[in-house]
């Protein structure tokens, strides 16, 4: 290889080096630029505006809209509410919304609390809620909501979830149990089966975590704090009601039956004795 090859070669080699470097930095520019005008929360809000439907939405529609929304105008938006120019608090409650809620909710990512309760949004809990990471407060009770619990191990802050008067269903998922944080959790009045969480039931000293009222309106949940309940349509005391009752009736069943048995033996006795005695030739 000759020196001046060698030479072109290197520059080559940097000439190549430099422009991706240069590239690098125009992406990373274009990227800054890019969350400055949208940090994911208008995305996340206008998917929650395409996926709403009913009566609240047209309030909406008109309501979430101008320069600066959703955080960086003097002006307040309804249900809404920033700080540090992030959606923190998205609360709908009882604004009559339909539809569904968007698996876009995982753009509004600062999100700490999400209250939709009392409205007559139907399908799934989309499991992007779950990966909330701020997450603190959740409220979907009083909903039409179906399919099962989503698995919400990410959001380790969460104090509050609330799913209560829902059509949930499948069983409560285990890791539910993990979130320390946790001070209010009801899924009661849904269509849950399957095992309550140890973790949910008990604290880990063994002292009662959430009482039955968290549970309770589901037909086929079972486990503490359940099993007293599950067990009330046969207590005890109807168990041994019940075999006292079959026993005696069982004891007054075979007495008749001996007593008609023995009747009748007597009779057909007493008419063989009167058939012998007429056999029996006079002696
Ligand atoms: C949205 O509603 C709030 C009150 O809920 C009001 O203060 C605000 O001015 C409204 N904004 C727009 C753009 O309509
Ligand atoms: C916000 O309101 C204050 C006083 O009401 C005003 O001085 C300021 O210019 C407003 N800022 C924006 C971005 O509208
Ligand atoms: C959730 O919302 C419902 C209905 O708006 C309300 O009754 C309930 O108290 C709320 N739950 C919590 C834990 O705040
Ligand atoms: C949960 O707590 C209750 C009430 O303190 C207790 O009766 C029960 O045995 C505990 N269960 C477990 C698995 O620790
Ligand atoms: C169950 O716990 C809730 C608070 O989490 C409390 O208000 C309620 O009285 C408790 N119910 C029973 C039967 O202990």
């Amino acid at each position: 290889m000759s020196l001046g090859l060698r030479i072109t070669r290197s520059l080559q080699v940097e000439v190549v080096v430099l422009l991706c470097v240069a590239l690098g930095v125009i992406r990373s520019l274009a990227q800054t630029t890019d969350t400055t005008v949208d940090n994911g929360d208008i995305s996340c809000l206008q998917s929650l505006q395409d996926a709403f439907k009913g009566e609240g939405v047209g309030f909406l529609l008109t309501n979430w809209t101008g320069d600066g929304f959703p955080c960086k105008s003097n002006v307040t938006y309804a249900g809404l509410f920033c700080s540090n120019e992030h959606v923190r608090d998205i609360d709908l409650r009882s604004m009559k919304l339909e539809g569904e809620i968007s698996p876009d909710i995982s753009k509004c990512s600062a999100l700490s609390n999400l209250d939709l309760s009392d409205n007559q949004l139907t399908g799934v809990i989309p499991i992007q809620i779950g990966q909330l990471e701020q997450l603190s407060k959740l409220n979907l009770s009083f909903n039409n909501l179906y399919g099962e619990i989503p698995d919400f191990s990410k959001a380790l802050f969460t104090n509050v979830i609330d799913l209560h008067n829902n059509d949930l269903s499948g069983s409560i998922p285990t890791n539910l149990g993990y979130l320390l944080r946790l001070t209010t959790f009801d899924v009661s009045y849904n269509d849950l089966s399957g095992p309550i969480p140890p973790l949910l039931a008990n604290t880990t000293t063994g002292g009662v975590r959430f009482n039955a009222s968290s549970f309770e309106g589901n037909s086929g949940l079972f486990g503490y704090p359940l099993q007293q309940q599950m067990n009330h349509g046969l207590s005890v005391l109807a168990i041994v009601g019940i075999g006292l009752g079959s026993g005696m009736l069982s004891l007054i069943v075979s007495f008749t039956a001996v007593c008609i048995w023995l009747r009748v033996t007597e009779q057909r006795g007493a008419a063989e004795e009167g058939k012998i005695s007429q056999l029996m030739p006079e002696s």
